[in-house]
């Protein structure tokens, strides 16, 4: 028998492929724990400069960016726009983001503590010029919240979405022996695109598989949140592998080299009306 395309029910395959992932989706507490080392590794990281070569705006617009974090794009977009709203369900990740637009000096945020499945109408969300949501897409219903941002944006759309393994290491899971599953990636979020009539643009962000750290200790913390309550034996193996591909370069700079480079998926289209 042919299989056409038409008969692919892209939803119900990325809810047996996201049920099936080995990571445990994190709740807002899990995110509040992370949200300092999650700022350092990620505020000047090279994935954001990648990222703002892409998305275009005016002066005069707004965006939404909903999964701000602690302002990884939100900070570098609001120097580019009127206003910006940041919204995320972790209050120590918006405090991060505060902290940074206050220190320099950017009045013109407004952060917004709130989730994917609220009523964004009864959060006084307005719609945006922009909406962009960057490494957040994890939801329970992705055609719903593709929906959400369209239906929340009268220019564009953007997304950061992950290819393949995304920020994780494939090769470090296979090192300490633990089965990795990594879930749907943005192959998914283009087809349920396609299947709710947007025919979205893609490109990819490819990232240096070499990244440098100011200590060995750094590097290693880089690592470590990528595996769930590690074992003591998965720590060492763990450490292990960290050790065996980081190089000191001097005094303060070691270089890791990952054997798979980390890739990115952006995504973009001009907003329908109402979805
Ligand atoms: C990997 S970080 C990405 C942060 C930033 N957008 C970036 O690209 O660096 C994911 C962010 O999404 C937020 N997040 C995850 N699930 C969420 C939800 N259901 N509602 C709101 N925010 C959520 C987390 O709190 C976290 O700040």
């Amino acid at each position: 028998m042919t299989m056409r395309y038409q008969d692919i029910d892209w939803d119900t395959m990325w809810r047996k492929s996201r049920a099936d992932k080995s990571w445990k989706k994190k709740k807002s507490t899990d995110w509040d724990r992370r949200a300092a080392s999650f700022a350092e590794r990620n505020i000047d990281s090279p994935f954001v400069a990648q990222f703002m070569s892409r998305i275009q705006t005016e002066p005069d617009w707004s965006v939404l960016d909903v999964g701000c974090g602690p302002g990884t794009l939100a900070i570098p977009l609001a120097r580019k726009v009127r206003q910006l709203t940041a919204l995320d369900y972790s209050a120590a990740m918006l405090a991060e983001l505060d902290k940074r637009a206050d220190a320099e000096g950017i009045a013109n945020i407004r952060t917004i503590q709130g989730s994917w499945d609220d009523d964004w109408e009864k959060l006084s969300i307005a719609r945006h010029d922009v909406a962009i949501a960057s490494r957040s897409l994890s939801v329970d219903d992705l055609a719903g919240a593709l929906r959400k941002l369209n239906n929340w944006a009268d220019k564009g759309v953007y997304l950061a979405d992950r290819v393949g393994a995304g920020p994780f290491d494939p090769d470090l899971f296979a090192a300490i022996g633990r089965d990795f599953q990594p879930g749907p990636d943005y192959i998914f979020t283009v087809n349920i695109l396609y299947s709710l009539g947007i025919h979205a643009h893609v490109d990819f962000i490819s990232l240096d598989p070499h990244r440098s750290y100011g200590s060995r200790e750094e590097a290693i913390q880089s690592y470590r949140w990528m595996v769930d309550n590690p074992s003591p034996a998965e720590e060492t193996r763990l450490t292990a592998y960290v050790d065996a591909r980081l190089r000191q370069l001097d005094e303060t700079t070691w270089q890791f080299t990952r054997q798979t480079a980390p890739q990115w998926a952006m995504i973009w289209w001009q907003p329908k009306v109402a979805l």
